[in-house]
C-alpha cells in the first residue's frame, strides 16, 4: 500500500504528516480512505488527529477529483464581478452531465484580481467571464463529455 510505503520513506515520523498527506494526494489526487487508515496505523497516529488535519486544510481532498475541475473565484474582486451569479448559470448549464466529468468548486482569491471575474478550468486561468464565456465553457465540456 503507497501510505506504507510514505510512512517508511519518513521513518514512520509522525511530525511529517503533512508531507505524508500530501504524498498521498498528489500521488492519488485525493485522500482514498484504506489509505489514511493504512497511514494511521503506520505511524500510530490515532485517525481523530489525521481527520483533524485534512479538515483543518481547504487544500485536502477525501473523494476523486472530476475529470474537469473548475474552480470559480469568490475573492472580493471577483465577487463584485458577479462570480457567484455567473457560478450559479454555470452549474445550471452541466448539471445533465455525469458527477465524475466536471466538478465546480468556490475558492477564495486566486491571485489575479485584474482579470476578474475569474474561473481556472483544468488549472488554466479564465478571466474577465461573462455570462457568454460561461456558456461557451459549458458548450465546450458538453463536447468534451461526447469524445
Ligand atoms: S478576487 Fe478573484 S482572483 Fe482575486
Amino acid at each position: 500500500m503507497l501510505s506504507q510505503e510514505i510512512a517508511s520513506r519518513y521513518k514512520n515520523d509522525k511530525t511529517a504528516i503533512i508531507q505524508m498527506l500530501n504524498a498521498i494526494q498528489d500521488h492519488y489526487g485525493y485522500l482514498p480512505k484504506d489509505e489514511i487508515i493504512s497511514l494511521s496505523k503506520s505511524i500510530m497516529l490515532p485517525m481523530s488527529k489525521i481527520w483533524g488535519i485534512i479538515t483543518f486544510y481547504s487544500h485536502y481532498k477525501l473523494t476523486r477529483p472530476a475529470k474537469h475541475p473548475v474552480r470559480v473565484c469568490s475573492g472580493t474582486a471577483c465577487h463584485v464581478k458577479n462570480s457567484k451569479l455567473l457560478k450559479d448559470v454555470f452549474e445550471e448549464l452541466i448539471e445533465d452531465l455525469p458527477e465524475d466529468e466536471v466538478s465546480v468548486e468556490s475558492v477564495a482569491c486566486l491571485g489575479c484580481c485584474a482579470l476578474a471575474p475569474v474561473f481556472e478550468v483544468n488549472g488554466e486561468v479564465h478571466g474577465g467571464m461573462t455570462k457568454k464565456k460561461v456558456e461557451e465553457l459549458a458548450s465546450e465540456l458538453h463536447g468534451e463529455e461526447m469524445r
